[in-house]
């Protein structure tokens, strides 16, 4: 199956097709130099398929993890671009999450105006969510994604055979934001998980038919507001909160699909949908977080990018498939904490 993102100064295509990471020239013509760019925890097997396409590619590795969207790993990316001589025709693939897609995305966006970028996602969340949209981004003082740009993939490859070997907790913690976008836009996908949160793998019959909704609802929100002005807010259902609760744990104990699923949690005033919802977290190993301290998430909220003036945009999820942003002082808040 494939698709193409409409957006008005690019286009990005979509495969989502079981084994395409391992042909990837059958699908376009990569005329010009490749650099992977991967973290050094992806296994060496998916890079090697990768690099064994590309007479004379270029890896570079980056650490695991969000330290990995730095300043300094993005001036090193930009360095061995020069070093080995890439002009702007040439191919920068990000193989990998969402850190290795943000910030690759981003290298790409700034390496000579904008050079040609392919994306592999090779973790649930990038697959479900990340790699389209065109939001690229690095981390700086501790603030999360607050240098960055928006750039649209050329391709991306959406290869469930990849998540054969990602952990359990970061499979599931991906999951979340297909549940989120269930919620927001797609009541069969919502349905989905509520008949078969238990038994998803890499190797579910099901896993495919989760990622095509969850990426033809972004894509859709995404074509109608590309910079999110109004409509893609509601994509960051369950985010207001789960970014105070992800930032009040120093972005470190809990996953950010964890910190919205809890975020959904607490926002959602539906007692059947919020009752749904707790079974199939329970179901996919979500933790549910209690020791949340009301006051240091309040703050957060206030100096959350996007909070103006005293009020805040929040989602809000009445009917599963349903969404609406309501604008609600940052002080109202509170009632969400229980306090
Ligand atoms: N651009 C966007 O629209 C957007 C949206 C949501 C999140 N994000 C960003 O995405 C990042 C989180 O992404 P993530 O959850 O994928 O984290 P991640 O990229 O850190 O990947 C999670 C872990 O899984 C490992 N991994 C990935 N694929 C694997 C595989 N196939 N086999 C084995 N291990 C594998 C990685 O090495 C890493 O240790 C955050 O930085 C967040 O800000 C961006
Ligand atoms: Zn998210």
């Amino acid at each position: 199956m494939e698709f193409t993102v409409e957006l008005t100064d690019a286009q990005s295509r979509v495969i989502i097709e079981k084994g395409c990471h391992t042909r990837l020239k059958d699908y376009m013509d990569f005329d010009g130099r490749v650099m992977v760019v991967t973290d050094d925890n992806i296994p060496d097997s998916l890079k090697e398929t990768v690099l064994g396409q590309f007479d004379g590619a270029v890896l570079a590795e980056v650490p695991q993890g969000e330290k990995a969207k730095s300043l300094e790993i993005y001036s090193h990316l930009l360095a061995v671009l020069l070093e080995n001589g890439f002009s702007r025709k040439d191919w920068i693939i990000a193989l990998g999450g969402g850190v290795v897609g943000d910030l690759a995305g981003f290298v790409a966006s700034t390496y000579k105006r904008g050079c040609r970028f392919v994306s592999i996602p090779t973790s649930t969340l990038a697959q479900i969510d990340s790699s389209i949209g065109g939001k690229v981004a690095i981390n700086m003082n501790g603030i999360k994604n607050c240098v960055g740009s928006f750039y649209h993939p050329h391709t991306v490859f959406v290869d469930t055979d990849t998540l054969k070997t990602l952990e359990q907790r970061h499979f599931y913690n991906g999951l979340v934001e297909a549940v989120k976008a269930g919620c927001i836009c797609d009541e069969q996908l919502f349905d989905l998980f509520k008949e078969h949160a238990a038994e998803l793998d890499a190797d579910s019959p099901y896993l495919e038919e989760i990622i095509t909704r969850s990426l033809l609802i972004k894509r859709d929100v995404v074509q109608q507001d590309e910079k999110e002005q109004h409509l893609r807010k509601i994509l960051n259902f369950g985010h207001t909160v789960g970014h105070a609760i992800e930032s009040l744990y120093n972005l470190r104990d809990y996953y950010h699909g964890e910190c919205v699923a809890n975020g959904m949690l607490m926002i959602e005033e539906n007692g059947q949908i919020k009752s749904d919802l707790i079974s199939i977290f329970t179901k996919m190993h979500i933790p549910f977080i209690t020791d949340i301290d009301t006051e240091k998430c309040i703050e957060f909220i206030k100096n959350d990018k996007k909070a103006g003036g005293g009020t805040i945009d929040i989602v809000k999820v009445d009917r599963i498939g349903e969404a609406y942003i309501e604008k609600i002082e940052i002080e109202e808040m509170r009632r969400y904490f229980g306090s």
